[in-house]
């Protein structure tokens, strides 16, 4: 394995949650990293965790769901910390309803965050990646981007999405340098989870220890997955130039096939 050290890490959705772990994990590995979500003193506060350990950062204000925007990032990164090397497409929002009351609003706002964002904002990286040869798309998608979600229709048909676009990215990239790979966690304990928890709470009058108890039921380990757990395998496909086109459970063996 070569390393990461000096490469430059976008990280979007940074401020939080599995992104923030990513953040950091990479930085731990020698990258330096770009933090970017909506939330200023989120990012602005895992970008100093950044600096604390030693590594050139950014935070980089930035909503996945403006195409202006997204255009425009890798050159913003590039300005300061130089080129991407390692782009983490981890921003996503999560919804949950059965179709019928599923609105379009939701629809488009969930596959715009976890879909369209990813693709656009690789697309705005590769021209560098491909002329530096070099280059680690990580695509953060979801155990339920491999199975079917109940009342999951959005969040799961995006995340799905997002595996073919891994899958097809990487026989593109291959000789070019480029490794394209998605993460796939189960339930992780992050904001997202604690959101879930209280919505089936609310729909189904139980209490949010019992709705908790529900979601992780199904799960071989019965817990959710640690952000850390899923920056490791960030972490591994950083590193790593042989394993391409890849979808890598983080999920206690929820899904096996
Ligand atoms: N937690 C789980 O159980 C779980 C399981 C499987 C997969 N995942 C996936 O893991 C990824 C990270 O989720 P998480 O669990 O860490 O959730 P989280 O704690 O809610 O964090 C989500 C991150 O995405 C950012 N984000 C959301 N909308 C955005 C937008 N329009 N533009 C830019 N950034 C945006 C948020 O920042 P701002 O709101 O400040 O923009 C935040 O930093 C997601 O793709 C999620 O689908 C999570």
């Amino acid at each position: 394995m070569a390393g990461i050290e000096g490469r430059v890490a976008l990280v979007t959705g940074g401020g939080r949650g599995i992104g923030r772990a990513i953040a950091l994990a990479l930085a731990r590995a020698g990258a330096d990293v770009a933090v970017s979500a909506r939330s200023v003193p989120e990012i602005e506060a895992v970008s100093a965790e950044v600096a604390a350990l030693g590594r050139r950062t950014l935070f980089l204000p930035l909503d996945v769901s403006d195409r202006a925007q997204l255009a425009a990032a890798p050159a913003a990164v590039a300005a300061r910390l130089g080129p991407v090397d390692v782009l983490v497409n981890n921003a996503g929002i999560h919804a949950s309803a059965p179709l019928q009351r599923m609105d379009d609003e939701t629809w488009d706002a969930l596959v715009a965050v976890d879909l369209t964002a990813p693709v656009l904002l690789t697309r705005a990286c590769l021209p560098s990646m491909y002329d530096r040869g070099f280059g680690r798309v990580i695509n953060v998608s979801s155990v339920a981007g491999r199975i079917g979600l109940k009342y999951g229709c959005a969040y799961s048909s995006a995340k799905h999405g997002l595996i073919g676009f891994t899958r097809s990215l990487a026989l593109e990239a291959a000789r070019k340098g480029v490794t394209v790979n998605a993460i796939c966690p189960s339930w992780t304990e992050t904001r997202m989870l604690d959101e879930a928890v209280e919505d089936i709470a609310r729909a189904t009058g139980r209490s949010e220890a019992e709705a908790r108890a529900a979601i992780l039921r199904a799960n071989p380990l019965g817990r959710a997955a640690l952000p850390e757990e899923v920056a490791d395998a960030a972490v591994f496909l950083a590193l790593n130039g042989a394993v391409t086109g890849q979808a890598l459970h983080v999920d206690g063996g929820e899904v096996m096939a």
